[in-house]
């Protein structure tokens, strides 16, 4: 129909994008026969991802990540992503980018993986009119000494570029607290925060991410929805939740679209936000995305246009980048 296609148009932000999450299992496929990488288990039969469950999400997400082995791969990886970006109509992406995965820590090969990616992402910018941002993050079930090291990353190469500082994982690993030092550190570079909490785990790991952490946004924080304090909360203090909605769907957070409580969220005045999270791991694209809101909580255009001003003005990027967006 014709308002449903106007939708999926629309121009979008999106702030919470993995950067190996993205990576098509065609893309991964490629670099593994490339390299002679065996990645049995990682696909199903119909050359999907093959996971079933968070846990098995994780596993299967590393062994995919573990063909991505230099700065080439990731400039190869940055280019598919942002053609993947700009045929949904995303505007300005920010990207989480590990160095576990670049360079395994070393602040040396860290510098060349992102001069790589940043190499990408201005001719993608420059050919198609998509802007990517990087948000360093760290891996919760990697601990907190690897949690140190991401962050010294973050910290040395903070600025136009890398403009944040996060950390996913396995939410149901160790406590929010024991990586307050990595937070401290990027917060002290001049870095916006964010942190995955609330996707797993209950209202008290959202409290935690505030009190312990200090984020300026929270990775999903759905489950604060369980707390008619904590959303007042949220709504008050302004803090951004980076909803995905067909993330939490696909690994069963909410049995369908319908029980999820963005809508609930949204009424309530908390910053809400929409993006794709792992899209080739979820069957999902920002243009259905876009679609599932739009049929299943009847939003029109307006709606839309509201979350897209609320995402860009919680974007970690600088004000003259965000006017050139607008
Ligand atoms: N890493 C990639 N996707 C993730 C998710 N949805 N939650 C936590 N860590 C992740
Ligand atoms: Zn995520």
């Amino acid at each position: 129909e014709e308002s449903l296609a106007a939708i999926a148009d629309m121009p979008k932000v999106e702030l919470h994008l993995h950067h190996e999450g993205a990576a098509p299992p065609a893309f991964i496929r490629g670099l593994a026969q490339e390299k002679s990488v065996n990645l049995s288990g990682v696909f199903d039969a119909r050359g999907g991802y093959a996971f079933a469950g968070f846990e098995r999400f994780l596993r299967t997400y590393e062994a995919a990540t573990s063909v991505l082995q230099s700065p080439e791969d990731y400039a190869r990886l940055t280019t598919a992503l942002l053609e993947e970006c700009a045929r949904n109509g995303v505007v300005y992406v920010e990207s989480f980018l590990s160095p576990d995965f670049c360079g395994g820590g070393d602040l040396g090969a860290w510098h060349e993986y992102l001069h790589a990616i940043r190499d990408a992402a201005e001719r993608a910018e420059r050919d198609m009119g998509v802007t990517l941002r990087g948000v360093v993050t760290c891996v919760r079930h990697f601990g907190p000494d690897k949690a140190r090291l991401a962050s010294r990353c973050a910290a040395e190469t903070a600025g136009d570029f890398i403009t944040g500082y996060g950390m996913g994982g396995d939410e149901n690993a160790g406590a929010l607290k024991d990586f307050a030092y990595s937070f401290d550190m990027a917060r002290e570079a001049g870095l916006r925060l964010t942190v995955h909490a609330g996707e797993w785990r209950g209202p008290s790991e959202v409290r935690s991410a505030l009190d312990d952490l200090g984020v300026h946004r929270i990775g999903h924080g759905v489950r604060a929805a369980e707390d008619p304090a904590l959303v007042d909360r949220l709504a008050e203090a302004g803090i951004c939740l980076e909803l995905c909605p067909g993330s939490n769907v696909a690994l069963g957070v909410y049995e369908r679209l319908g029980a999820h409580p963005i809508e609930r969220l949204r009424r309530a005045g908390v910053p809400i936000t929409v993006s794709s999270d792992d899209p080739p791991f979820f069957h999902t694209t920002m243009r259905d995305e876009y679609l599932n809101l739009a049929r299943t909580f009847d939003w029109d255009e307006e709606e839309f246009g509201a979350l897209n001003r609320t995402a860009l003005a919680h974007a970690f990027c600088d004000a003259d980048t965000k006017k050139k967006i607008a």
